[in-house]
């Protein structure tokens, strides 16, 4: 990677947002380089690709990435975890991701390229607020026995699984969206470049 503006963005804002980001965010650049930025940089990084390194995530575990200014949930999905959607697929709303809310290169029945790792916009499909993420299986507050981990949105209520896909009876009408990416390494993903066939 070249070290123009718009990496040197990328970087600070993973380095900011979690210490589990691999090698594209752990390269620190030590000048405070965003108040020296011109107007064309600034617009050029606000629309350009993010690429983050997984490999550290722990199983189970969420960062959230920033592109085009929207937060970006990437989760670390288990055996469990996978098991647990199918166990759903009658309370949620688009359990086949009907809807177009994904590339058509994620699969459908867990909403991505590879299962382990789930893309998501963190943007509630109601009116944009960003839901929560509840992975703890069982929570009382969500369903009890019945909640098998996923997203909660705090504004009003909606609920989605671990593959962002929305329940029924809740205000947001559709599964949380997955934005384009793909993946350049076993871990490495770029988010807004498309998956090559
Ligand atoms: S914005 Fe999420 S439920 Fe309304």
């Amino acid at each position: 990677m070249s070290e123009d503006g718009v990496n040197a963005g990328r970087r600070k804002f993973l380095t900011a947002a979690t210490s589990v980001v691999g090698a594209a965010g752990a390269v620190g650049v030590a000048v405070p380089f965003v108040g020296s930025w011109n107007p064309s940089a600034k617009a050029k990084a606000a629309g350009a690709p993010v690429t983050a390194n997984l490999g550290k995530l722990e199983p189970g575990q969420m960062i959230t990435l920033e592109w085009r200014g929207k937060p970006v949930y990437v989760v670390r999905r288990t055996p469990e975890i996978l098991a647990g959607i199918r166990e759903v697929d009658g309370d949620v709303a688009d359990p086949n991701s009907d809807e177009p809310q994904q590339p058509d290169y994620v699969s459908k029945d867990y909403r991505s390229i590879k299962d382990e790792f789930l893309v998501l916009l963190g943007l509630c499909t109601h009116l944009g607020c960003a839901p929560t993420y509840r992975p703890d299986v069982g929570a009382a507050d969500l369903g009890g026995a019945k909640w098998q981990g996923g997203f909660f949105c705090p504004c009003h209520g909606s609920k989605y699984d671990m593959a962002g896909r929305v329940y029924k009876n809740v205000p947001a009408p559709l599964n949380l969206e997955v934005p384009p990416y793909s993946f350049v390494g076993d871990y490495v993903i770029t988010v807004g470049v498309d998956q090559e066939a």
